[in-house]
């Protein structure tokens, strides 16, 4: 049982006047899942080098082995379960009136444990898309066989995901700015905070006169402008939060 955590007044008032909520979330809330995390001493990067995996150059040099890096990180994904984090945001989105769930992770974990309509920035690493025709494949059903699969238009398959150097979803982007310019409160969860524009959300919301919240193991880039952080695992601090809940 998750004990109840000592948050300020503004935030208890914000909680119980079930405002305008904005949750972004980051590899860190599904880091208590068993899914590491980019940064940070047992991060991907620290062992990857991104330049080789997770960009279109790499791709186009190596299809071999980035379709490998991937199918490496969906087997990970698969024998994961969410966590008391993502089943937390599930209770804030039956709790607030006005609730948006921004997450820059590709495992489709909030999905998975019943949240719905999130905006995933990054993409999802399930799904794919040609790199030819831009036909999406929510399955392997309908390629052609092959490390990477190859799409009957004779294009190679590759993650749906967003690499470095590429754009994001315009429209998943743009209701993110959106909602984030007029929420009333606006958590950022278990994310480093240095990808942009995912970054520059909290910041968008603070400009926008939103009561920011950080939540994190560790202070980030961010944690000087945030109105108030809690320190802690987000498995533990979320649903704590929901005890505030009339
Ligand atoms: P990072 O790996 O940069 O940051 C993870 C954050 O989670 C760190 O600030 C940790 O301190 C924090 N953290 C770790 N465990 C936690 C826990 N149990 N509870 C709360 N916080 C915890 O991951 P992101 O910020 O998500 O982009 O990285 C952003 C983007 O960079 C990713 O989406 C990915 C990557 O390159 C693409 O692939 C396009």
């Amino acid at each position: 049982m998750s004990k109840r955590i000592s948050i300020s007044d503004a935030l208890k008032s914000l909680l119980v006047k079930k405002t305008k909520v904005v949750v972004l979330t980051g590899a860190g809330i599904s880091a208590e899942s068993g899914v590491p995390t980019f940064r940070g001493e047992e991060g991907l990067w620290k062992k990857f080098r991104p330049e080789e995996l997770a960009t279109f150059d790499a791709f186009m040099a190596n299809p071999e082995l980035v379709w490998e890096w991937y199918e490496y990180r969906r087997k990970i994904i698969e024998e994961i379960k969410p966590n008391p984090g993502h089943l937390a945001l599930v209770d804030f989105q039956r709790y607030f009136d006005k609730f948006d769930l921004i997450t820059q992770n590709v495992d489709g974990l909030h999905r998975k444990t019943g949240s719905k309509n999130v905006i995933e920035l990054h993409g999802n690493i399930r799904r794919n898309k040609c790199i030819q025709c831009g036909k999406k494949y929510e399955s392997l059903e309908g390629t052609i066989d092959g490390i990477p699969p190859k799409c009957p238009c004779g294009g190679n398959i590759r993650p749906d995901v967003v690499w470095f150097g590429e754009m994001l979803p315009q429209d998943a982007i743009n209701y993110a700015f959106a909602v984030s310019s007029e929420c009333d409160l606006f958590f950022s969860v278990g994310t480093s905070a240095v990808v942009h524009p995912a970054a520059s959300l909290p910041l968008i919301a603070k400009r926008g006169g939103a009561y920011v919240m950080e939540v994190n193991i560790s202070p980030t880039e961010i944690s000087h402008i945030v109105d108030e952080s809690l320190l802690g695992k987000s498995g533990e601090i979320l649903p704590s939060l929901v005890k505030y809940f009339k």
